[in-house]
């Protein structure tokens, strides 16, 4: 079926050079068009142009009345299989105690695993499936969804089996990464749990797209992070790790040495993550929405960007540092806390994100062949407006793969 999108005062992520992800000053291009047209067909984008062209004809006709169509949210950090929520360590938080705190006391991580441990996957996967539907009615057309709350075989395998489902049931592209290695499983000494993680590959391997290790103080180290990755590479899943989030871990120069897709969190990067980062082909996610509800401090996203370097932003929807997938508070967060201009969070929300996740061929901008996964505005709306009044409902529809929510 062809539908025709007319009147759309702002066609926003044009990608007119066919780019997978855009560096430094090419943020500063948000692919705007004014007054333009959009021709769908089926689930791609067959043409779009401006407003002076003849209007193809098509079997169903879209007035925007002015407003932006844009492409949908690529989301590519998320940990949207979970099982309840952490409100009791959200109390904790309030009355002083740490993230780091809360999982030393054997909290945070190993918490959700006991629960996860005891729900049917059928649970599971109805949870994360309204979860999934919530974040696509909030923009979100691409999702990247990790294990990492079974931490053992069993569960972590499980976890996969739940992601799977979703993929081949959800209107979002979906991608799924093995993260054993998130915590120590219980009953595991450190090595035991490294080494059983590694024995995990083989079959998370026909499951998952990626691998992730949260190398941080506490949890793995730089050495356990060499040894998974490099089982996980064996094996044919490409890094995503989780760096310096709480310190300056070595994460970021691990993850580039095992050739990341991404390297996540970063808030405790600087001058060396960036040499680090410099002409390779992983790129720096940061994570706004796990900043603001721990409170800590936020990824030097600007200086990234000046210094040359790609950036994504992604939600980290989890039940302990980001309870939420609202990838236009994260762009407001963007541009609010890290000082990036509403075009530049806009590039790290679509384009880079869809990268981060390996599906910027596919979608994340406005170019024919893409996936048309759009989000039409109310009318009057912009990126600016989009982040400044960024409580304010705008969303008038959203599509995945041309068809409406
Ligand atoms: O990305 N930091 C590690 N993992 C998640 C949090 C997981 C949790 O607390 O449940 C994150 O913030
Ligand atoms: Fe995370």
């Amino acid at each position: 079926m062809k539908r025709l999108f007319k009147n759309i005062g702002i066609l926003a992520g044009v990608n007119a050079g066919g780019l997978l992800r855009k560096c430094g000053s090419q943020m500063d291009d948000a692919g705007l068009l004014k007054n333009a047209w959009l021709l769908s067909d089926g689930w791609q984008i067959a043409a779009f142009g401006t407003a002076a062209d003849s209007l193809p004809t098509a079997d169903e006709v879209v007035d925007c009345e002015g407003g932006m169509l844009m492409p949908a949210f690529c989301d590519s950090h998320t940990h949207i299989v979970y099982a309840g929520g952490r409100e009791g360590e959200f109390i904790d938080k309030i009355n002083g105690l740490s993230y780091a705190e809360i999982a030393a006391r054997g909290g945070g991580i190993l918490n959700s695993a006991d629960r996860l441990h005891e729900t049917p996957e059928e649970v599971l996967y109805a949870n994360a499936v309204e979860r999934l539907i919530e974040m696509n009615y909030q923009g979100t057309g691409a999702v990247e969804i990790k294990s990492g709350y079974g931490l053992n075989p069993t569960d972590e395998i499980r976890m996969l089996q739940v992601i799977d489902r979703i993929k081949a049931h959800s209107p979002s592209v979906v991608k799924s990464t093995f993260l054993g290695a998130h915590a120590v499983g219980r009953g595991y000494s450190h090595e035991d749990y490294v080494f059983a993680v590694c024995q995990m590959m083989t079959e998370a391997a026909h499951l998952a797209d990626f691998v992730d290790v949260f190398c941080e103080k506490g949890f793995f180290t730089v050495e356990d992070t060499a040894r998974i990755l490099e089982t996980g590479k064996k094996h044919g899943l490409r890094p995503k790790i989780h760096a310096n989030q709480l310190s300056a871990s070595g994460g970021v120069q691990v993850g580039v040495k095992y050739g990341a897709l991404s390297v996540d969190h970063l808030e405790q990067a600087g001058d060396d993550e960036i040499a680090a980062l410099k002409d390779s082909d992983t790129i720096a996610t940061m994570l706004p929405g796990s900043s603001f509800f721990l409170g800590l401090p936020y990824g030097k996203a600007r200086a990234f960007i000046d210094a040359g370097l790609p950036v994504a932003l992604a939600s980290d929807f989890n039940p302990g540092s980001a309870p939420s997938g609202d990838m236009r508070f994260v762009m407001a967060l963007g541009c609010i806390k890290m000082k990036l201009t509403p075009e530049r969070a806009f590039n790290a929300v679509t384009i880079n994100g869809a990268y981060a996740m390996g599906v910027s061929d596919i979608t994340g901008s406005i170019a024919a062949g893409k996936r048309a996964d759009l989000i039409l505005t109310r009318p009057g709306w912009d990126l600016t407006k989009m982040v400044y009044l960024h409580q304010t409902p705008y969303i008038r529809q959203v599509y995945l793969a041309g068809e409406p929510l």
